[in-house]
This record gives C-alpha cells, structure tokens and sequence, in this order.
C-alpha cells in the first residue's frame, strides 16, 4: 500500500486525529488481512481514502464509547478491523451476503487475531438483519455502519432495520453519499430520507477524510454520520 502520502489530517468535529502510530498499525493490518486473502481476482485498494476512512471509523467508534458494533458488509473486513481496534471490549457484528471465499478468509484472520469478539452473519441483509436476535444482556447496538448493497430500496431497508436493533440514540454511519457515481445514488437518497423523515440526526458529513457541511462532489469517498431517533 503506497502510503507516501498520509491521511494525516483527518478532520472531524466528533473526535480528534491521534496520529501516526495509529495509521501505521491500521495500515500494516489491512496489508496482513488483503495478504491472507490470498485471492487472485481481487487487488489490493491502495487509495489513501480506504485506510482514511478505516481511521475514522475507529475514532468514531472510540468517541462515541461503542462495545457493540455492527455492519452491514463485511467484504474484505477492514471496517471490521477498525471497529475491532477502536477498543478491546469492542464486539463487532457484521452482516455479509457472499459466503466466499474472501470472507471466509478474512473472517479466519479476524477470529485469530480478535478471539470471541466478531459474529458474522451470512445472507441477505434486508432478511438477516430483521431476523438478528440480540443477545438479552444487551440494550441494542451503539452503532451500525451501513455499507452493503448500494442500491436505494436496499440501504433504505437496512436503515429502518438497523434502527429496530440499536438502541437509542445510538450512532449511524452510511457510506458511499458519493451521488455522482452510480454506486452512491443509492445511499444518498436513502439517507436523505432517514433525515427528512426524523429517522436520524445527522452529526457529521466527511468528504475525503474532512468535515464538511455539505457533500460536494467529486470525491473519491464520502459518508454521513448520525444519531438514531
Ligand atoms: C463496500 S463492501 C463492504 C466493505 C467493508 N465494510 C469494508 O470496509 O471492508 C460491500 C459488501 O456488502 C456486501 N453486500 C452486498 N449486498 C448485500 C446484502 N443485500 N446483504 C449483505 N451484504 C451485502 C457485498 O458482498 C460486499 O462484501
């Protein structure tokens, strides 16, 4: 991963950047779980957006004093790893509908390094997620990550659902309001609509690793932190 160039300066009004020592750990993680993939049709994502926004989802997940976690696409399992790495009592769920290989293996280089602490969740997320039965001890989830399908009925499902299972005021992070791609039309108008209709209050949107107050386009990466209602 060509790092030469640091996100240093992640900027954000929920949290403040920590610094190298972090990018570092968090940037040697995600080349060791790429690495155990072993999966020739995938590529390492060099772009420095990737492990930017990894960074930002383990402050958050640290400011915000999350221990249980979930999301919705689990892919290669780097917001796996920052959630995870946000602290050690962090329990993660994560809801992924390709039971192949690259999950397999990235889900056998999660449970070696954080022992007990990550549950995944094979299958359609607009079925599974509805059908998660939380553990009694728990109040719900303190956050969730919305990063699965991109499609609009799809994120939109997995918001309200998500909603059912977090508790209250819990946080919500929905990535990809990047509308001026294909794959970010999507989650724009679902967020967009979770906002009009009172679902969440937004508390932070981020454009290539900046708070910003507005999305603009183009970016390269872009998402909306929230607070359920
Ligand atoms: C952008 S990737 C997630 C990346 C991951 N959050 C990370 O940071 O490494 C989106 C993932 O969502 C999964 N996905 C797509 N549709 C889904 C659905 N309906 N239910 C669950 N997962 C889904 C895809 O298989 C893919 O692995």
């Amino acid at each position: 991963m060509d790092m030469s160039m640091p996100p240093a300066g992640l900027k954000s009004a929920l949290f403040s950047d920590s610094g190298f020592s972090d990018q570092s750990r968090i940037q040697s993680l995600m080349e060791d779980i790429f690495r155990h993939s072993e999966d020739p049709m995938i590529t390492l994502d060099d772009r420095v957006s990737v492990l930017s926004q990894v960074l930002y989802l383990m402050y958050l997940a640290r400011a915000r004093k999350a221990s249980s976690i979930a999301e919705i696409g689990f892919s290669i399992g780097y917001s796996s790893i920052a959630f995870l790495e946000s602290s050690p009592g962090a329990q993660v769920t994560s809801f992924e509908i390709h039971n192949e290989a690259l999950a397999k293996s990235a889900k056998e280089f999660i449970d070696s390094r954080y022992p007990d602490r990550h549950h995944l969740i094979y299958g359609d997320s607009t079925h599974t997620v509805p059908a998660f039965e939380a553990p009694r001890s728990t109040d719900g989830f303190d956050l969730v990550f919305v990063d699965g399908a991109h499609e609009y009925p799809t994120v939109k499902a997995d918001i309200a659902n998500a909603r059912r299972l977090a508790r209250p005021g819990a946080t919500i992070v929905v990535n990809s309001l990047t509308p001026w791609f294909k794959w970010g039309i999507g989650p724009t108008t679902a967020w967009d609509e979770a906002v009009r209709d009172g679902i969440v209050t937004p508390l932070e949107y981020v454009s290539n690793a900046c708070a910003v107050s507005r999305i603009q386009g183009p970016v390269d990466r872009a998402w909306a932190v929230g607070q359920f209602q």
